[in-house]
């Protein structure tokens, strides 16, 4: 339990006036801001009886509906009322702690502690603090993108959605882990599903520089937060394209998209393909029709971009053959021999 109540806990104090005796004294609310819904969740309120006060009572409201008294002169000491669905657990409970049992959505809003000392002055204090109470979903976020290949200076265009939670979960984008700045995202209204909750949507447009890609490779990764207590990330790679293949799109090749990808890192350096062209086009080539394909075979192919340029210093001759072979079935390419 304790792993999911809420890092902050409001804790509210208040200090009665400067009026010599004071029969009650710092009385202090304690109740998480967020939980998670089944939650069992402990409220206390603590304050100071001067010496020789006695309590008279002291009663829980929930939106201004009591649903807890406790009076210690009277057999049991214990009240509750159903307030709102509120369950407590009156065998963990006492004068200065309420124990509510597997709270609902029904159970988010202000509560309050009213603490009475006894006769003659019934000085009463009142204090309270908001709690929300979090419903979330197994679901993770969705990435949409316009495509998964871009070039240098072209704008990317992403959405990312989820839901649904209650209260509604907040986006944020990170490119390369890094979080991205306000102005590249847009928001659009949050979508209620009837008692499900709320789906949240979020668009990330953004220009793409020299920076943007490591390695040929950008990481795109969008996080749903509710408060501290709730966190789902979804990650996309977006691949750089390089300028020279964007003339060769529709010719499928399916005999190099897997042969020689042996998972070598050999080569991770992109500036490698300058010097064999004719390859690096290839297996871009290869890859043209898979704008839509998934993360996974993006890996594939980026591994078999790298490893070809390798693979032609160590067995020159017949890769160079392979090569020139495609280069005479697809003219655009022709110009990139060495
Ligand atoms: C993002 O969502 C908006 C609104 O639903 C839609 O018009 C746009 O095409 C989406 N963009 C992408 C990249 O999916
Ligand atoms: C969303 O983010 C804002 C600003 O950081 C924060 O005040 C708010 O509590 C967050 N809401 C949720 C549901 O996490
Ligand atoms: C990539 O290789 C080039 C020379 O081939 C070199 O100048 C450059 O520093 C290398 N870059 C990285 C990131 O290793």
């Amino acid at each position: 339990m304790g792993e999911f109540v809420a890092m902050s806990v409001l804790t509210v104090l208040f200090w009665l006036g400067i009026s010599g005796v004071e029969p009650l004294k710092n009385v202090q609310i304690s109740v998480p801001a967020a939980v998670t819904i089944n939650q069992d969740v402990p409220l206390t309120c603590l304050y100071d009886l001067d010496h020789g006060e006695s309590l008279y009572t002291v009663k829980w409201y929930l939106e201004g509906e009591e649903f807890y008294r406790y009076i210690p002169k009277e057999i049991p000491p214990i009240q509750t009322f159903t307030t709102m669905g509120v369950d407590v657990d009156i065998s963990k409970s006492d004068e200065h702690k309420v124990m509510l049992r597997s709270v609902r959505h029904e159970q988010t809003g202000v509560y309050k502690c009213e603490v009475s000392a006894d006769a003659p002055e019934f000085e009463t204090d009142v204090v309270s603090a908001q709690m929300t109470v979090v419903e979330f979903t197994t679901n993770t976020p969705l990435i949409e993108l316009a495509k998964t290949r871009y070039e240098v200076g072209e704008r990317i265009r992403a959405n990312c959605s989820f839901g649904p939670t209650r209260p509604a979960a907040n986006i944020t984008w990170f490119i390369n882990n890094l979080q991205v700045k306000d102005q590249y995202v847009n928001e659009f209204p949050v979508f209620e599903d009837g008692t499900r909750g709320n789906w949240v949507k979020s668009s990330l447009e953004m220009d793409t520089d020299a920076n943007s890609f490591r390695g040929g490779r950008l990481k795109l990764k969008c996080i749903a937060s509710v408060y501290s207590i709730y966190k789902r990330a979804s990650e996309m790679q977006i691949e750089e394209e390089k300028p020279r293949s964007a003339s060769v799109l529709g010719s499928k090749d399916s005999s190099s998209s897997s042969s020689s990808s042996s998972g070598n890192q050999v080569g991770l350096n992109t500036s490698g393909n300058s010097k064999s062209p004719g390859v690096s086009d290839t297996s871009f080539r290869s890859s043209s029709h898979t704008l839509k394909a998934s993360v996974q075979l993006l890996h594939s192919v980026n591994i078999l971009f790298f490893v070809l340029p390798f693979l032609l210093l160590q067995f020159p001759s017949p890769l160079l053959h392979t090569v020139g072979q495609r280069q005479l079935l697809s003219p655009p390419l022709q110009r990139s021999s060495r």
